[in-house]
């Protein structure tokens, strides 16, 4: 990436606006009143061919008669005239675009909008946008946009693939005051991506917390690998999570929202924070820009009301922070800071006659004690207290610990007083929520990213016994016989390659074969049919089970072929397979799809009802550690079932988490290849025992 460029872009000493206009109706116009009332030092270079003045400032015909450099420009002519902009920036040498301008990909427009590109990378110029309202930085006191004013002072940057909503939150910071140091529309990104700005923003020293509302990506994997790496929070907001709301998000920039699930998931291994909605956003903005990340879970609260510590400690409950008593030795200094009726365990409470010096002490005795990791402060409203003195006990007790590595957050219920109090708080860098339940969500935000960037840091495993090329002659095999599906037989094969335990499954092509390979084999087996054409084998009377002896055998091969030609008279029928009948165990799936935007994605759940009814199942986008995908076996519904429930004994997670690594190594290595595939079901064993995939189905992509 050319940081220098977007370092001009984004930091400009100099900007041009590029349709700048002395009619106040226009955006050219808006741009640049929006330059000098936010107060810009750098130089401003109105261009317009007709104006010799815009608002009192020279007015240029053209980028190139400009005397001095200029470092960014923003472009506000319509899309027809774009590419001669970028043409005439390029030769000016300036380093960056904000292309305000519509009309390109996201109306289908994509080759103008893939032209802008390459002429801009002829000259090494970055463009952000097009179709974007613009730029906004408080450090910079820049407002290149369209937006009505910059927004409220704060530490976080918010970067929004929708124009609209970023005006719209512009103004929220103010409403809701949570200030934002930075708003970035970043419209079609043909250029400049959430990938980009989330590494430039990680290392601006004006930003402390990366917030993104993004509706989808173009490259999955490359904002994945830059999170990764990233040193300040990132927190997403995904939109179009639902098949609906997908398809708005697709019409609206042009760009495809990816699955829900498959987002979620690389957020989870990226160690982004996930926002649940936009209140939620702002929430976790504030928490992360001023709050470092909880490293454990014991999290204290203290209270001065019940009902709001009850509230609390639900809230602590379903965001995955159950409330643990404090240690003793805790509980009794706490018990000099409360009347009789107090408790000192958790959460504290204080009681309603908690004043400054009680709120003082027991604040910073508790965030003080090496035991405490995380605290949110709650307080109602009395009359017989001063909301601001409470604020002002709390942040004094919080500076006087001398504590820098644990977050705190508070939460005062009540009104105008609790209000200012909280407001003051904020600009003391103390998070405050007006409801308890928000702040530890907050605070669970923080744990949250604190778990994640543990799992980020994990080393990939190294597998062996892997023969890729045994996969690829097996595939190359079914694409000579112009196919698109592998056999079972085949599948079993790839995966056999992987080092995946499947059943011993043979072909027969007569009834004499099966009659053979069944006693080669041993009885009792099961027989399916083997026709590229017929996936989906029951349904076609294609499946025997529990065949015991050869008579059996030879009639069920019969019936096989009789039932598989009546279902679909033109199916190639390669034969019935013969395979060992595996022991019942626990079923369970294993998946793969290749996302458009992330690529292989590996999905496990509970197999049968659990996977058809209840989609009981989770993600991750390979490659999948072992410890991974312990962590996926873990986190389904039905883990209690693998872990062993009512004197079952548990099964035999070790091997399951070892295949579901080796099958999502597979999917990478032969994502050229394969389009999708399961291994349904596959059967779990008591530990010790393994497990055994029985059935196998591998779609190859489209060539
Ligand atoms: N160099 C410099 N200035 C030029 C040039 C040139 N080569 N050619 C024309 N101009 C001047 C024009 O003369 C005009 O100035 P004037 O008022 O003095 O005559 C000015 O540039 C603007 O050109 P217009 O043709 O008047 O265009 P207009 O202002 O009507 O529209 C705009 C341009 C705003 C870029 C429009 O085409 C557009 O794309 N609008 C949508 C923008 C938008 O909403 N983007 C964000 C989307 S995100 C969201 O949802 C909010």
């Amino acid at each position: 990436m050319n940081v220098t460029a977007l370092d001009a872009l984004m930091r400009p000493e100099s900007v041009a606006i590029v349709g700048a206009s002395t009619d106040s109706t226009k955006i050219g116009y808006t741009v640049v009143k929006n330059i000098i009332d936010g107060g810009y030092k750098g130089k401003i270079y109105p261009i317009n061919p007709k104006a010799n003045e815009v608002l009192g400032l020279k007015a240029y015909p053209s980028l190139l008669d400009v005397p001095g450099k200029i470092d960014a420009a923003v472009v506000t002519v319509p899309a027809k005239l774009v590419l001669s902009v970028v043409e005439e920036a390029g030769k000016k040498g300036v380093k960056g675009l904000i292309i305000i301008s519509s009309g390109f990909g996201e109306v289908g427009n994509k080759d103008l909008e893939a032209q802008l590109v390459a002429k801009a990378k002829e000259y090494g110029v970055r463009i952000m946008g097009p179709n974007i309202v613009g730029t906004l930085s408080n450090a910079e006191k820049l407002n290149a946009s369209f937006a009505p004013i910059l927004p409220l002072v704060g530490k976080g940057a918010l970067v929004s693939q929708s124009g609209a909503l970023l005006i719209a939150l512009d103004m929220a910071t103010f409403t809701r005051k949570v200030g934002l140091e930075k708003l970035i529309s970043i419209g079609n990104m043909s250029d400049v991506d959430f990938a980009d700005l989330v590494e430039w923003l990680d290392k601006d020293d004006a930003t402390s917390c990366i917030s993104l509302y993004i509706e989808g990506f173009k490259d999955g994997r490359k904002f994945m690998e830059v999170a990764k790496k990233a040193i300040k929070p990132v927190i997403a907001l995904k939109a179009g999570v639902s098949a609906h709301g997908a398809a708005a998000a697709a019409s609206h920039t042009g760009s495809l929202a990816g699955a829900a699930k498959v987002y979620g998931a690389a957020f989870q291994q990226a160690g982004v924070v996930q926002a649940t909605d936009l209140n939620n956003l702002f929430d976790l903005s504030l928490a992360l820009s001023l709050q470092p990340p909880m490293l454990g879970d014991n999290l204290v609260i203290i209270t001065n009301g019940g009902g709001v510590g009850v509230l609390a400690t639900d809230a602590a409950e379903k965001f995955n922070l159950p409330l643990k008593f404090v240690p003793k030795d805790v509980q009794e200094e706490l018990k000099k800071y409360m009347p009789e009726f107090g408790s000192a365990k958790n959460p504290v409470d204080l009681t309603g006659m908690a004043g400054y010096d009680w709120y003082h002490d027991s604040v910073k005795i508790a965030f003080s004690h090496k035991w405490t990791e995380g605290l949110v402060v709650l307080y109602c409203e009395t009359a017989m207290t001063n909301p601001m003195e409470i604020a002002q006990g709390i942040k004094k007790a919080i500076d006087e610990s001398g504590v820098k590595n644990k977050p705190v957050i508070v939460s005062f219920v009540g009104g105008e007083k609790s209000e200012k109090a909280m407001q003051w708080l904020v600009e003391n860098e103390i998070p405050s929520y007006s409801a308890p339940d928000l702040a530890v969500h907050a605070i669970s935000a923080l744990r949250e990213y604190a778990r994640m960037k543990e799992i980020v840091s994990e080393p990939e495993d190294k597998l062996n016994n892997i023969d890729k090329l045994a996969a690829l002659k097996v595939i190359r095999t079914a694409r000579e016989d112009g196919r698109d599906a592998l056999t079972e037989i085949e599948a079993k094969q790839v995966f056999a390659a992987y080092g995946l335990p499947t059943t011993i499954t043979k072909l027969a092509k007569s009834e004499d074969e099966a009659s053979a390979l069944a006693q080669e084999i041993g009885f009792p087996i099961v027989m399916k049919i083997v026709s590229p054409e017929i996936l989906h084998k029951s349904d076609a009377g294609g499946v025997k089970v529990n065949i015991k002896d050869d008579v059996s055998c030879r009639d069920a091969y019969r019936t096989i072929l009789k039932n598989a030609k009546e279902y679909n008279a033109n199916a190639h029928i390669h034969g019935v397979a013969i395979q060992e009948m595996a022991p019942w165990g626990t079923e369970v799936i294993l998946g793969s799809i290749n996302d458009a935007t992330f690529g292989p994605t590996m999905m496990f759940g509970l197999g049968g009802i659990f996977v058809e009814v209840l989609k009981d199942v989770t993600f991750r986008v390979a490659p999948v550690s072992k410890k991974s995908a312990l962590r996926m076996i873990e986190e389904i519904r039905g883990a209690p079932i693998l872990a062993g429930v009512r004197g079952e004994e548990p099964r035999d997670r070790d091997v399951l988490a070892e295949t579901i690594s080796r099958y999502a190594h597979m999917i990478v290595d032969l994502q050229e290849e394969v389009s999708e595939s399961d291994a349904n079901p596959v059967l779990v064993y008591q530990e010790g025992r393994g497990l055994k995939v029985v059935d196998a189905r591998i779609i190859l992509k489209k060539k």
